[in-house]
């Protein structure tokens, strides 16, 4: 078809590897992946890698919190990725981690001949310190007031109640959350990126074709504001790649992030045993795309271009921005339950509905995106199950019933087949362009020609003349190879579909070069659905599974955060001790509680009063040893309403995990009932 296929890589940003994947991250996969999947339909060699991003201060920060080695948690992280990606059919040639030895070799490599041509300078800047831990502090191990809004217990970069971005010296009353003391300023040495050296590469490579107008218009803000130095280095605790000639520093994650491209492209070629340098060296004549959201634009319009173009690699082809994904209208919000992660979605709904869906929305450009979950399912209905399975289902019953699964060996017209032909070039052009939206549009258009004309035909009427029946065979063999046609269109967005239907067809692996290989003569498979609708039902059931998922996450982001130290709250005053109520408390029942695999239900006796309280206890304790025991509660706790009843109160316990864990007993003496103070 093409004379010359074209050598393509593509990638899509690497996932960090602090959290799960949700249906915004999928947003930009599923792009990607029909953008790549249509290359390879055309014949193209066009290879898609991506990885985890593992490294930097928050996968740290959680790793802490949930008790386990950073790396335990990065591989944990890639393998639930991973496979997340693959149940949407997202089929990366290559997934990989940025911990790893190709990427430390190309960081090392990158840095340094950046470093021995001159792009590299160290300062020595004021930076937080703890003076009782006696370290450096990153940004999200500072806490104290926004200097925005004023809200409290706010992190050293950016304020979560307001958005806001500073640095972690603007915030009021800050406190060390290592120590508790009040951090300090002391002189670091950093190690920075003179990204002014590169203003001449980067203004004639912002208006040359590279990037969207949108993003070219940023670009020219950001060249006007003047190109200031780029920070790459972080001091220890950091976990990520020490710099080779600065022990103790570490580069900052954003630096290695994009590496992490070539080591994963790196590693697909020694698997596959291709020439790495074919395609990243300076004079590459190979194509290479960087699919992202809008919000990381800078790390790939400016720094990575400039590290590139200074280490002699080749430049990105393009980088294509998208928006970020809406849910109904608003932000994916945690409380309305539409922060879904992919795994959710893939427990109650076909992955190729989303695909479809998001298709059909995506255009070029980097406007928001949103999911209209009522929209969403009437369109998935009308378009996939209404018209394009519908008509393999009205063609396959005549096919397989009355003439024994053969298509007819001849088409008396094939002006529909042929008028699909002529719609390929298209179809192709406005998928080649991102144009998604344009190109299902088209498709479905498609789609109705065909279903007008099996209506207008009427082969169920036709069939009842015993004369004619040769004609009904061939309006569904014309049905039958419109289907065909629009299922190689489809190809990029539903390939399971497609997977379903070449084998309904008895066709191998159908190619856009098949577009004109109608079926003659040819016998079909029997039919068996291959799409069926989507239940309301379905979408409510993720949603409220949505808000139970959210509750266990935010139970690990809110774990103990502190790194080697004991972990202290910010100080608080008498007054604040003496809010609360502690009570000796003698535990007069425990039971388990049923579908729960934590709580144990205590019935806690306080002097005459009797509490009811839910205690995550039952792996610590057995119920029965319970029983008797005294114990300190805080009985002024507001109750809270959980999914078995209220909890009056809290018993304190010591330790960490769920094992691991000891209830506070009072001295002998101590009657139930009485104050603690
Ligand atoms: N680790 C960096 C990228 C490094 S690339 C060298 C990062 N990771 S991320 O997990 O936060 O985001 C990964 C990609 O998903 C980004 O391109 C981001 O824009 C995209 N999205 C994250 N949330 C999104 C939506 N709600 N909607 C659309 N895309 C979203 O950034
Ligand atoms: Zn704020």
């Amino acid at each position: 078809m093409s004379p010359k296929p074209r050598q393509i890589v593509v990638t899509s940003a690497l996932p960090y590897a602090n959290g799960p994947i949700h249906i915004g991250h999928m947003l930009e996969y599923v792009q990607t992946d029909i953008w790549v999947r249509f290359q390879k339909l055309r014949g193209h060699e066009c290879i898609y890698v991506c990885a985890d991003d593992a490294h930097g201060t928050p996968i740290m920060l959680r790793a802490q919190a949930e008790g386990i080695s950073p790396e335990a948690l990065i591989e944990r992280m890639h393998k639930e990725h991973l496979q997340d990606f693959t149940d949407f059919g997202v089929a990366f040639d290559n997934y990989y981690s940025t911990h790893s030895a190709e990427n430390r070799h190309f960081a090392e490599t990158i840095y340094t001949r950046l470093r021995d041509a001159g792009h590299i300078r160290t300062r020595v800047i004021k930076q937080a310190y703890d003076p009782k831990a006696e370290m450096f502090l990153p940004d999200r191990f500072i806490k104290g007031e926004c200097p925005n809004c004023g809200a409290g217990d706010q992190y050293g970069d950016n304020c979560e109640n307001c958005g806001a971005t500073y640095a972690p010296t603007d915030l009021k009353n800050p406190i060390s959350v290592v120590s508790g003391e009040t951090p300090i300023e002391k002189d670091s040495e950093q190690y920075f990126f003179k990204l002014e050296d590169f203003e001449d590469m980067l203004k004639s490579w912002t208006r040359a074709g590279h990037i969207q107008t949108e993003i070219a218009n940023k670009m020219d803000e950001w060249l006007d504001e003047g190109l200031k130095d780029w920070d790459i280095s972080r001091n220890a605790p950091y976990w990520g790649f020490e710099i080779p000639d600065a022990p103790g520093k570490y580069f900052y994650v954003w630096l290695d992030a994009p590496i992490g491209y070539m080591a994963s492209f790196k590693h697909w070629c020694t698997r596959s045993g291709h020439d790495f340098d074919t395609y990243w060296n300076e004079d590459s004549v190979t194509e290479l795309y960087h699919f992202i959201g809008k919000d990381i634009a800078r790390f790939h319009t400016l720094f990575w271009p400039a590290m590139l173009h200074g280490a002699g690699y080749r430049k990105p082809s393009a980088v294509y921005c998208h928006g970020f994904l809406t849910v109904d209208g608003q932000k994916m919000s945690k409380s309305r339950g539409t922060f879904i992660m992919a795994r959710t979605y893939l427990d109650h709904l076909n992955p190729e509905y989303l695909r479809y869906y998001f298709a059909a929305k995506l255009g070029p450009g980097v406007d928001d995106i949103d999911l209209s979950l009522e929209d969403f399912s009437a369109r998935v209905n009308s378009d996939l199950v209404g018209k394009l399975v519908n008509i393999a289902s009205r063609c396959a019953g005549f096919i397989n019933k009355r003439f024994d699964g053969n298509l007819g060996a001849t088409l008396s017209s094939d002006s529909l087949n042929q008028q699909y032909l002529e719609t390929a070039e298209t179809i192709a052009t406005y998928y080649e362009k991102r144009e998604f939206g344009k190109a299902m549009r088209d498709i479905m258009a498609l789609a109705d020609k065909v279903n007008q004309y099996i209506d207008e035909k009427q082969p169920w009427v036709v069939i009842k003349d015993e004369a004619r029946s040769s004609e009904v065979q061939d309006i569904c063999t014309i049905g039958l190879n419109c289907f065909r046609q629009l299922v190689i269109f489809l190809k990029p967005v539903l390939p399971n579909l497609a997977a379903k239907a070449e084998e309904f067809l008895n066709v191998a692996n159908l190619t856009w070069a098949d577009l004109d290989n109608n079926l003659l003569d040819h016998s079909i498979n029997r039919f068996n659905p291959l799409m069926t609708r989507i239940e309301p039902a379905s979408i409510e059931r993720m949603i409220e599974t949505t808000r139970e998922d959210l509750i266990a996450e935010q139970k690990i982001q809110q774990g103990p955060q502190d790194p080697t130290f004991e972990a202290i709250a910010p100080q608080i005053d008498y007054d604040d001790f003496a809010r609360m109520d502690l009570r000796v408390a003698l535990i007069v029942e425990a039971r388990r509680v049923e579908k729960s695999d934590k709580l144990l239900q205590l019935t806690l006796d306080i002097g005459g009063e009797t509490r009811n309280v839910f205690a995550g206890l039952s792996n610590a304790y057995r119920p029965e040893d319970l029983e008797g025991k005294l114990t300190i509660m805080v009985a002024n706790l507001a109750p809270r309403k959980m999914r078995f009843g209220i909890s009056q109160g809290m018993v304190l316990a010591a330790g960490g995990g769920e094992t691991d864990l000891f209830i506070l007993h009072p001295d002998t003496g101590a009657k139930p009932g009485m104050r603690v103070s």
